[in-house]
């Protein structure tokens, strides 16, 4: 039931600091990440030199998130591939590649269908599902569930934090595993895997911030989302949400493509959400971002940005910043998703869209 909320989806953003928390809930003990779930695979994971993630839509995004992560803190090659695409182009599978499918409901057809085909060619298969009992989890060598709860509005929220949230906690216990990473390092990492929860619930207190930005943009026919590093899947996911719920053009870039095209977009009044980096972790990378947002303001662009609290940076060039709490760097995507979200689901709002119900949409496709 929707208790005292407006939709399903609002209800569920709300959810996101329990969806992070309760995947978390038992498997973080004593500085270490406690999976029984992947003991089927153990052997393979002690072996395996290439994983391929398969998955499709918000879960593909979250996978993007998943790669980083793995080949950060575990250094293993790691390829995100949309699952529909997967088999179709005789992809290179041994007894040493690990394919992790994504999907919140476990039952997506092509993902289904991507998993199987892992199988058959010898690979080993790790699921990660928010549904108990999923098809994909039942098809897999090994499966992890999200504890997102249930999730009803199609388009896909808190189960985007928990899949990110699941595939960090594997990514660090490979990384623990094959000693890539030092115990004060992951013990770091752990620690703000903790604080996470917190963290997402002072954003959503934003929400009546990015009501009244969206509010204001009811009218807008476009609108362009830019990130860098783990900001890219972040604005990918900013431009799908609001394809989804409010049917406006929306497109994802890496900041770092601009200038290969899209910079031939921007035309004064030209709406633009720009994922800043947190100046900490790269002070080039943030340099290099706060460069892309003076280019684009010097066409005419709005700019919003979203920005680390303290990065001052952004602000002589930003017609509004949407704040998120320092988290570190890799972790700070999963604070910066959920005003993207907010914003899609109050435009369409602001429309008059039914926003847990988009058109022409299923919350699963069960076909291919
Ligand atoms: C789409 C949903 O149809 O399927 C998206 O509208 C979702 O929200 C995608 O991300 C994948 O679904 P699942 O269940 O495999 O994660």
């Amino acid at each position: 039931e929707k208790g005292g909320w407006s939709s399903f989806m609002a209800k569920e953003i709300s959810e996101e600091p329990d969806a992070i928390a309760n995947t978390l809930l038992g498997r973080v003990v004593d500085g270490d990440v406690v999976l029984p779930e992947l003991d089927p695979i153990q052997a393979a994971l002690d072996d395996v030199d290439r994983i391929i993630i398969v998955a499709c839509g918000t879960a593909a995004y979250s996978g993007i998130l998943g790669k980083y992560a793995l080949e950060k803190w575990a250094g293993v090659p790691t390829e995100v591939e949309l699952s529909h695409e997967f088999r179709y182009r005789d992809p290179v599978l041994t007894s040493r590649t690990l394919v992790i499918s994504i999907s919140q409901s476990g039952e997506t057809m092509d993902t289904l269908m991507a998993v199987k085909y892992a199988g058959e060619r010898g690979a080993n298969t790790l699921s990660i599902c928010n549904t108990q009992g999923a098809t994909i989890a039942r098809e897999s060598d090994a499966a992890l569930f999200t504890h997102a709860g249930p999730e009803v509005a199609v388009a896909s929220t808190k189960a985007f934090v928990a899949q990110v949230t699941a595939l960090y906690l594997v990514a660090l216990k490979l990384g623990i595993a094959r000693g890539t990473l030092e115990p004060g390092v992951v013990a770091g990492h752990l620690e703000q895997l903790l604080a996470l929860p917190g963290k997402l619930s002072q954003v959503l207190e934003t929400g009546s911030q990015i009501r009244e930005l969206a509010r204001g943009m009811s009218d807008t026919r476009s609108v362009l989302f830019l990130g860098r590093n783990v900001g890219y899947p972040i604005a990918l996911e900013g431009a799908l949400k609001l394809k989804e719920l409010a049917y406006i053009h929306a497109e994802g870039f890496a900041a770092g493509e601009l200038k290969h095209g899209p910079i031939a977009l921007i035309e004064p009044g030209q709406r633009v959400f720009v994922v800043v980096p947190s100046p900490r972790d790269s002070d080039s990378l943030h340099r290099k971002v706060v460069s892309n947002i003076q280019e684009i303001r010097a066409r005419g662009a709005f700019v919003i940005a979203i920005a680390e609290e303290g990065d001052v940076a952004v602000l002589p060039y930003a017609d509004d910043v949407l704040r998120i709490p320092l988290a570190g760097p890799m972790f700070e995507p999963l604070l910066a998703v959920a005003p993207l979200q907010i914003f899609a689901m109050e435009l369409a709002a602001a429309k008059g869209l039914d926003v847990d119900q988009p058109r022409n949409l299923a919350k699963s496709v069960t076909v291919e």
